[in-house]
C-alpha cells in the first residue's frame, strides 16, 4: 500500500492552482460524477479548464479499463466547481487511499462542499427504477471489515485519528436536494431518501447477498462513494450524496432443486415463485443513468444555485 505524506497531495494541488485561470484561485464546489453522470461536467461553463489524471503529478492512472479519468474546472451556477470524471473504484486493484486521492487535492485547492453521486441497485421495494435516492446514512462492508481509506499514518493536516460518521451527510443540504429536485419539476414520488450500502464488487450481489444488505438496513448497493465521503469528512468538508436506482436488487430466493426433484412435479408453483429471472446487468445500469442523467444535470445545477 502506498501511504501518502502531503508533500505528495499538495504537489497534485500546487500543479492544477498553477494552471487554473485567474478567475478560479479558489475553487469552492466538487463533484464526484458516477457511472454516466459525466455529462454533468459538460454542464460547467467558462473559464473552463480540464486535466487528464495521467498529467497531474501523483494521480491514480487506470490501466485496466478504457475510460480515462479527468478533472474538469469552470463555473456552475456562478460557483467555481471541480468535476471529477471517472472515479477510480476498489475492484479496479488501487488502493482505497488512491481512489480517493482527488478528494484531498480538491481540499488543498479550497473545496469546502462535495456532491458524490453514483449508480446504485435498489433494494429498497418501494424504489423504482429511474428513482433518485439522497443518502442519509451508509453501512460500508469493506469499511467494516478493514478496508477504510483512513487506514494508515494518520495526516493531522487533514483531520483527527478517529474522525465521526455518524450524520456525515449533511442535513442542510439534503433539505436542499429536495427543494431543488421540486423546482427542475422531479415528480416528488421519484426522490427517495435512505441508506447507501457499499460492497467492493465488481461481481454484483447475490441474492442471499442481496437479502442480506437489505435486512441489516440497506436501501440500495453499488460499489463507490463512502470511502470519499469519509476522506471528504475526516478533512471538514460539506457531504451531500446522490444514488440514481438503476435496477432493483433481486432478492428472491431462487429456485430450489431439492423441492423440484421431491415433489414428483417438473415446477411447482411455490418453486415458480422463488425464482424470478430479473437479473441485473451492466447495460440496464448504463441505460437507466442515460435516461435520467438530463434530469440528474439539472437537479445538482440547481442545488449548487441555492447552496
Ligand atoms: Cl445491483 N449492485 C451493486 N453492487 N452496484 C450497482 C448495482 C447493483 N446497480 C448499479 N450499481
Amino acid at each position: 500500500i502506498d501511504y501518502f505524506n502531503i508533500e505528495t497531495y499538495s504537489a497534485a494541488a500546487n500543479w492544477i492552482k498553477a494552471r487554473l485561470p485567474p478567475a478560479m484561485k479558489t475553487v469552492e464546489v466538487g463533484i464526484i460524477c458516477g457511472s454516466g453522470l459525466g455529462g454533468l461536467a459538460d454542464t460547467l461553463e467558462a473559464p473552463r479548464v480540464e486535466f487528464e489524471y495521467k498529467d497531474i503529478p501523483n494521480f491514480a492512472v487506470s490501466t485496466v479499463s478504457g475510460h480515462a479519468g479527468k478533472l474538469v474546472f469552470g463555473y456552475l451556477s456562478g460557483k467555481a466547481t471541480v468535476c471529477m470524471v471517472g472515479r477510480k473504484h476498489l475492484y479496479e486493484g488501487h488502493s482505497l487511499l488512491r481512489t480517493v486521492f482527488p478528494v484531498r487535492v480538491m481540499k488543498l485547492i479550497g473545496v469546502h462542499t462535495i456532491l458524490v453521486t453514483n449508480a446504485a441497485g435498489g433494494l429498497n421495494s418501494n424504489f423504482n427504477v429511474a428513482d433518485i435516492m439522497i443518502i442519509q446514512d451508509h453501512i460500508s462492508l469493506p469499511g467494516l471489515a478493514g478496508l477504510s481509506p483512513l487506514v494508515g499514518p494518520n495526516l493531522d493536516v487533514f483531520g483527527a485519528r478517529f474522525p465521526p460518521t455518524s450524520d456525515a451527510y449533511d442535513y442542510d443540504l439534503r433539505l436542499i436536494a429536495f427543494k431543488a429536485s421540486q423546482l427542475v419539476g422531479i415528480p416528488k414520488e421519484c426522490m427517495q431518501e435512505g441508506v447507501y450500502c457499499m460492497v467492493a464488487g465488481p461481481s454484483y450481489e447475490s441474492r442471499a447477498e442481496a437479502r442480506h444488505l437489505r435486512t441489516m438496513g440497506g436501501d440500495c448497493v453499488g460499489m463507490s462513494t463512502v470511502p470519499e465521503v469519509i476522506i471528504a469528512r475526516h478533512c471538514g468538508m460539506r457531504v451531500l450524496g446522490l444514488s440514481l436506482i438503476t435496477n432493483h436488487v433481486n432478492q428472491s430466493l431462487g429456485k430450489s432443486a431439492k423441492l423440484e426433484a421431491f415433489s414428483g412435479n417438473a415446477a411447482t408453483a411455490s418453486n415458480n415463485l422463488a425464482h424470478d429471472s430479473n437479473i441485473v446487468n451492466h447495460q440496464e445500469v448504463l441505460e437507466t443513468s442515460d435516461k435520467r442523467s438530463k434530469d440528474m444535470q439539472a437537479l445538482v445545477k440547481t442545488i449548487v444555485k441555492l447552496m
